[in-house]
């Protein structure tokens, strides 16, 4: 199968409406329109719409980095996935570890997150990935396997086509410890195969699997280079033009 990498940029709790509006035109000037590579940005809510506006018809998509299940109702604080898309979002990163870890983001929950994004047309970038105690404690391929398979329960291939997966091991999130390419390709080759086992190989085939720790200019032609690794997540190192730029451009 033939997938299209996909760099995604996510700003966490950085940048207010000003500012994220600025960066996202610098960084749609910077990176032009022959991109060979599927972009996408993730700013904060409130962020959303103007980053959109300013984007335009930019090859670079914009996600929201959470949403809630419910469609509408009684849920103080709370944002649809379609309340997301008529922002004109078409992507959104559901289970991020500090979801997990912070805000109390189970299996369950992404579970629910990912039937309402997929319902709604988004793009679902859903995360996983094991903290240094669970790899330690040499856990970190049962960890992996109940997370896909908790979070994609009751989907079927056809309707997780469009999933993308993203692989970020908790310890290497902004903390500047790389997984090295072995560890990311052995882990990045496990999750093809349980997704393949358990729903369809085609599925595993075709499913983008990005990695995401510590993913800089310095070091994404050599993860990119790995056989399973087809995109990464950005924290740190996507929130400046520069230093994206050079990961989308990653030399081939
Ligand atoms: O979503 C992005 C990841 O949490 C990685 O963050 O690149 O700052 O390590 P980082």
């Amino acid at each position: 199968a033939t997938r299209t990498p996909l760099i995604a940029g996510n700003w966490k709790l950085h940048k207010d409406c000003a500012e994220s509006v600025a960066f996202a035109t610098e960084l749609k000037d910077a990176l032009g329109a022959d991109i060979d590579v599927d972009v996408m940005v993730a700013p904060t809510f409130t962020a959303l719409y103007p980053v959109c506006q300013a984007l335009g018809k930019s090859p670079i998509a914009v996600a929201a980095q959470d949403m809630f299940w419910e469609t509408t109702g009684a849920w103080t604080g709370e944002i649809s996935a379609e309340m997301i898309r008529s922002c004109g979002c078409t992507h959104v990163i559901i289970g991020h570890s500090e979801r997990r870890q912070f805000f109390g983001e189970t299996d369950e929950t992404v579970n629910n997150k990912l039937k309402a994004a997929l319902k709604a047309g988004l793009v679902p970038v859903v995360c996983i990935g094991e903290t240094d105690e669970e790899r330690k404690q040499g856990k970190t391929f049962e960890v992996l396997d109940t997370q896909v398979k908790m979070g994609f329960k009751g989907l079927s291939a056809e309707e997780l086509a469009t999933v993308v997966l993203a692989y970020e091991p908790v310890w290497a999130i902004g903390t500047g410890n790389t997984a090295t390419p072995d560890m990311v390709q052995e882990v990045h080759a496990f999750l093809r195969k349980s997704v393949a086992d358990s729903l369809q190989k085609e599925l595993a085939n075709a499913m983008r699997i990005l990695y995401g720790g510590s993913v800089k200019s310095g070091n994404i032609a050599e993860l990119m280079a790995l056989e399973d690794v087809d995109g990464a997540l950005v924290g740190g190192a996507s929130l400046d033009t520069e230093s994206f730029s050079g990961i989308v451009r990653y030399k081939r």
